[in-house]
């Protein structure tokens, strides 16, 4: 490790102390970020570990709506981003205002956004869903209930093909998600037969109907770890393959390549946004740091806790 680095989390130790900050980082932020921060997870693993801990100050180490998920759970807390400009494709896909008046466009529906979406957003919907667990969550709503899901049209869509459902779709994407070539894994896995192709559901139809499993990123990390395969074609953001490997030593990961040959598609630029440099900065400068109006908070917070309080 270079003397920069290493001085760099000298510093990110000392003030997370100083501040009783907990650092929490998503599974597709850089491996250096991963290996500082307190708690590493999935949106709904953050969401849920946001307000069970003590401290007074957390970083997000993610994407913006994940920052604003926390602040909204934890209101009280000062909920600080390295960098405010950690957007993500998705949740812009899906204005407040346009979402609004789609929702009016198809009155009686139950409204399902996944978490990747803003506040305003969230404050139009019924329930609030993850990848981990979006698919229990509609199949626990009656069979008769019309649904509008958005925003990602390739989650909804597969829900849509494993539960029978006819939800209303929003018609958003995430940028990352959308690229991976179905002919390049066809190539890969050509090349690994004995290889397991691990999907993240926002990809698109036609790699999803190819893969092994399809889940949120600690599903695929857990069917990861458990399977008695060696070699795994992993579709999703780079990030994730720091802990799979971290985690299963012995075994091989192969990023599935995007349709683009040689570019860096399957990185999230958000993501990457969050540097060792930047979280320094944002302990020892308590900024920048999320804020939700109250108005919008008081109803976004609603689906959010009965996203909570399924307990499958
Ligand atoms: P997870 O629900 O797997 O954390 O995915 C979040 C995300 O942003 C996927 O692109
Ligand atoms: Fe958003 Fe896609 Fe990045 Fe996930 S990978 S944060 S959905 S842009």
């Amino acid at each position: 490790m270079s003397e920069g680095k290493l001085q760099l989390i000298n510093e990110i130790n000392r003030l997370r102390k100083e501040r009783d900050a907990a650092i929490m980082a998503h599974f597709y932020t850089d491996g250096d970020i991963q290996d500082v921060a307190d708690v590493v997870g999935d949106s709904l693993a953050l969401a849920q570990k946001a307000r069970t801990l003590p401290n007074k100050v957390i970083v997000l180490c993610g994407v913006h709506f994940m920052g604003e998920t926390a602040k909204i759970l934890c209101p009280d807390k000062t909920v600080l981003v390295p960098d405010m400009e950690a957007g993500c494709s998705l949740a812009d896909s899906c204005p407040a205002e346009e979402f609004k008046a789609f929702v009016e466009a198809h009155p009686g529906h139950t409204v399902v956004s996944y978490v990747n979406t803003s506040a305003a957003v969230k404050a139009l919907t019924d329930v609030v869903v993850t990848s981990s667990n979006a698919q229990k969550i509609v199949e626990a709503l009656p069979e008769d209930t019309p649904i509008i899901f958005g925003p990602d049209r390739n989650l909804g869509n597969y829900i849509n093909q494993t539960t029978g459902r006819k939800m209303l779709l929003w018609d958003g994407a995430c940028h990352v998600h959308e690229q991976f070539s179905l002919s390049e894994i066809l190539r890969l896995k050509k090349e690994h037969p004995e290889a397991k192709l691990l999907v993240h559901p926002e990809c698109k139809q036609a790699v999803a109907m190819l893969a092994d499993h399809v889940g949120s990123t600690a599903a695929l990390l857990s069917y990861a770890a458990k399977s008695d395969a060696r070699e795994f074609i992993v579709a999703t953001e780079s990030g994730i393959l720091h802990k799979m490997r971290q985690q299963c030593p012995d075994k091989t990961f192969i990023p599935a390549p995007p349709e683009q040959a040689g570019c860096a598609c399957n990185n999230c630029s958000y993501m990457k946004l969050n540097t060792l440099e930047k979280l320094r900065n944002c302990l020892r400068d308590l900024s920048p740091a999320i804020e939700v109006d109250p108005e919008v908070a008081a109803r976004a917070i609603r689906p959010i806790e009965r996203m909570l309080s399924y307990k499958f």
